[in-house]
């Protein structure tokens, strides 16, 4: 028999978190590697999904998502950031931050364009880029603060280039871009007439006052910006996979149409559900970000009586811990042996790399987790 792969899935290896999790079955280690929260949801948001179902929310929703959740974004996204989009033509709600990702690249990137992406990256941008054809330039964020070179950025722009990534707060390093980060980025995409994707779905997790800054707020830039973002991590529910996306009309239009032919529409009790969220935001908002930062302050303390370096998180619920000199041979040995050897579950993060070997040198801990779990979990990092 033939094979019948198609091309463009031969390169695609397993997910690390795949390797990872398996391993974390194997040898029941504590596990402080996968992305997810296992802090319950918020009560009323469960409660309003099961309503929805019970009151027969159960069909079809419209394409762009049920104007209620889209009315709710649109009045949040104006008190946060004065960000004023218009539900109807200008918010669409997608089957969480994934499917918006795979709809905005498949609208824009053709054959040859070439997109930059910031490394570490969610490997989901790379692999998007490659499946539409385009050709991923990496830019590295570079450890301690993960600050990015402007030479380096300047260089990787060329008459190919169509889009810029940017994703903050970040996954893995919890890096926040500064304004003047920002500025820098809006002013090369305005010069080079360039698009702009900023992944924001951990916008409400920042910390030690820092303040996370849409880059559509930018002179100028809302125009080319398409934003994106996650109930998922907001209300801290990833299973329930509704994301969405904001940008003026003339951009959503074109995303609209990958956006009918890959999910259609997403399920209808999950956007009743966060709609409910987004209406009890304010009072859930100041708690939230409480508990975030008590994980985050309780994980830097701990992980500071470890050999392990920590580099300083301000954002998202990831930091990156760096390996001390000569215990390992590098992150995937290293991570690999704490979960066999201490029972503990880190990411490697060298395959969120593809130009700096920096990633060899640092394990990506998730701080989403039960205090108990944080504790344990970090405990079984003491070694040597
Ligand atoms: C930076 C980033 N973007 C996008 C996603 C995907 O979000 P969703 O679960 O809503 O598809 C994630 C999930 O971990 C993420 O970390």
């Amino acid at each position: 028999m033939k094979d019948f792969r198609a091309k463009r899935i031969l390169s695609m290896s397993t997910s690390i978190f795949s390797t990872m999790s398996e391993l974390t079955r194997q040898y029941n280690s504590v596990n402080l590697g996968q992305g997810f929260p296992d802090i319950p949801g918020p009560e009323f948001v469960k409660n309003s999904a099961c309503d929805a179902i019970r009151n027969d929310k159960n069909q079809y929703a419209p394409s762009d998502g049920i104007l209620s959740l889209r009315k709710l974004i649109s009045e949040i996204d104006a008190k946060q950031y004065n960000l004023n989009w218009d539900p109807t033509s200008e918010i669409t709600i997608t089957a969480g931050a994934t499917e918006a990702l795979f709809a905005s690249i498949h609208a824009f990137i053709e054959p040859g364009d070439e997109v930059i992406i910031f490394e570490p990256f969610y490997d989901a941008y790379d692999a998007d880029v490659l499946l539409a054809g385009g050709i991923p330039k990496y830019v590295t964020l570079n450890k301690p603060d993960f600050s990015y070179d402007k030479e380096e950025l300047n260089n990787q722009i060329s008459d190919k280039t169509k889009m810029i990534i940017v994703n903050t707060p970040h996954n893995p390093t919890g890096k926040v871009f500064t304004y003047e980060e920002l500025d820098y980025i809006a002013k090369l995409a305005i010069e080079n007439d360039l698009l702009v994707l900023s992944d924001e779905v951990y916008e409400y997790l920042t910390f030690d006052g820092v303040k996370h800054i849409p880059i559509a707020t930018l002179p100028e830039m809302k125009k080319r910006t398409i934003t994106i973002s996650s109930t998922g991590k907001t209300f801290g529910m990833t299973g329930w996979k509704v994301g969405y996306i904001c940008a003026l009309e003339h951009l959503t239009q074109a995303i609209r149409k990958i956006h009918q032919w890959t999910a259609f529409c997403i399920n209808t009790p999950g956007q009743h559900a966060m709609a409910e969220g987004f209406k009890q935001f304010e009072s859930y908002l100041p708690e939230f970000h409480k508990l975030y930062q008590q994980k985050k302050d309780l994980s830097v303390k701990l992980l500071n009586e470890t050999p392990f370096e920590v580099y300083q998180p301000y954002g998202s619920y990831f930091l990156m811990i760096g390996i001390p000199n000569g215990m390992f041979l590098n992150d995937v040995d290293a991570a690999t042996r704490l979960i066999k050897e201490n029972g503990v579950t880190t990411i490697p993060p060298s395959c969120f790399y593809k130009k700096s070997d920096e990633g060899k040198t640092m394990l990506r801990i998730c701080f989403a987790k039960q205090d108990e779990t944080l504790i344990e979990g970090i405990k079984r990092l003491q070694i040597g």
